[in-house]
């Protein structure tokens, strides 16, 4: 159980009773698809976050659950669209578990409320994908109705979807009686937590990625726990320009308002005394130069803790990946913890072939961003149950 102060308790699927029930399970299989092949079929690009899922099912499967499992891929904007079926992922879900996976054809109705009823014990449904219903994304209180009748019990481990308040993720477990958690979002919480409250010191940000105004809130929170900030990536054109450098020619232009919020952050880190490392040189504009690897390796070599977020250049064109690769590299080596968030940057690490080196590479990108502003997602502060207390009859 995670105690949340007076905010009540989320429960962990270990505390509740899951043999004869049927579990709605949301998980997060918005996973990347490759092009149809000659048979017009989509393969799974990237299985990691159905890897990272399995536990928990497995977990239900033992205890004799019946698996109802929701989860949204791609964005349909509400309309059925073949490309966004969730049938490639069924396929994987089904070698990765080593067992059979029903997948359903819609994710609401009385149909589908007939394939839950019938489940036998293991079993696993796969509904179709959940956004092909406007209501999910509206939180539409008459979907969520529809989702809930689906299961007795809601296990939520779609820790990358749990800062959208959407029906599957919001207004389905608020009405459930009986919610809680599953490994993955435990195992997130037990590496980013850390990072919010006590951090080890020194702690320092890794931060990249093209926009600083995607990230502005995060970086402020951040600004109050860290010990230092390197900046790379495309972000770091904004940080030249707000103190008065130029950016390579053919190196997109950051918008004013990127501009404008680095500056922000270059005064905050001056008021603060803080280190806030900017690239001193770079390679065209696509990556850090070889003077800035340096530097920003010597700078980190002290850290005791680390938050990594966004590549430092464009690490899929080998001629831009040495940057992010070197200092890959450099941070690996490093007697501290080592947290990565973000889908590009986690695929960075991979190829860098250091991914064993890091502590948590986590299955969140804007829920890991969204998730350093302190202020909780709703998709895991929504399982928070009331305390109870007992009254005893003594006068
Ligand atoms: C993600 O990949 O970040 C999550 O699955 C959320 O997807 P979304 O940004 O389309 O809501």
């Amino acid at each position: 159980m995670t105690n949340g102060g007076n905010l009540g308790v989320i429960r962990s699927i270990r505390d509740i009773e899951l043999t004869n029930k049927t579990v709605f399970m949301r998980l997060d299989f918005n996973v990347p698809l490759s092009a149809p092949d000659d048979a017009g079929e989509r393969r799974v690009e990237d299985d990691n976050r159905i890897a990272e899922s399995l536990p928990t099912i497995k977990y239900a499967i033992e205890k004799g659950a019946k698996i109802v499992i929701g989860s949204h891929l791609g964005r349909p904007d509400g309309k059925r669209k073949d490309e966004f079926s969730m049938e490639p992922v069924a396929h994987r879900l089904a070698v990765l578990l080593g067992q059979e996976v029903m997948l359903a054809d819609d994710c609401v109705g009385e149909g589908i409320e007939l394939m839950a009823q019938g489940l036998k014990n293991g079993q696993v449904l796969l509904l179709e994908n959940l956004r092909f219903h406007a209501g999910e994304e509206a939180n539409d209180p008459d979907f969520a109705k529809k989702l809930a009748k689906l299961g007795q019990v809601y296990i939520t481990d779609a820790f990358g979807t749990a800062h959208r308040k959407h029906a599957s993720t919001h207004g389905l477990p608020s009405l459930m009686p009986v919610k809680g958690m599953g490994f993955l979002i435990e195992k997130e919480l037990k590496y980013l937590d850390p990072l919010l409250n006590g951090p080890k010191k020194p702690f320092y940000a890794i931060l990249g990625g093209a926009k600083v105004t995607d990230k502005i809130k995060t970086i402020e929170s951040l600004m109050s726990r860290v010990n230092g900030i390197v900046i790379g990536g495309a972000m770091a054109h904004a940080f030249w320009l707000a103190q008065g450098d130029t950016i390579p020619a053919g190196a997109k232009a950051p918008k004013p308002e990127d501009i404008e919020a680095a500056r922000g952050i270059m005064k905050e880190a001056k008021r603060r005394e803080m280190p806030l490392l900017v690239p001193a040189d770079t390679n065209q504009g696509f990556d850090i130069g070889p003077k800035t690897i340096a530097k920003f390796s010597d700078f980190l070599r002290d850290a005791k803790m680390i938050f990594w977020n966004g590549p430092l250049g464009w690490f899929e064109k080998p001629e831009y990946a040495t940057g992010t690769f070197e200092v890959a590299k450099a941070v690996a080596s490093l007697d501290a913890i080592k947290v990565v968030g973000g889908g590009d940057t986690v695929s960075a690490i991979k190829e860098s072939g250091l991914a064993e080196k890091f502590d948590h590479l986590s299955t969140g990108g804007g829920a890991v961003l969204e998730y350093l502003e302190g202020n909780g997602l709703p998709g895991i502060e929504i399982l928070r149950s009331s305390r109870q207390q007992l009254i005893q009859p003594t006068l």
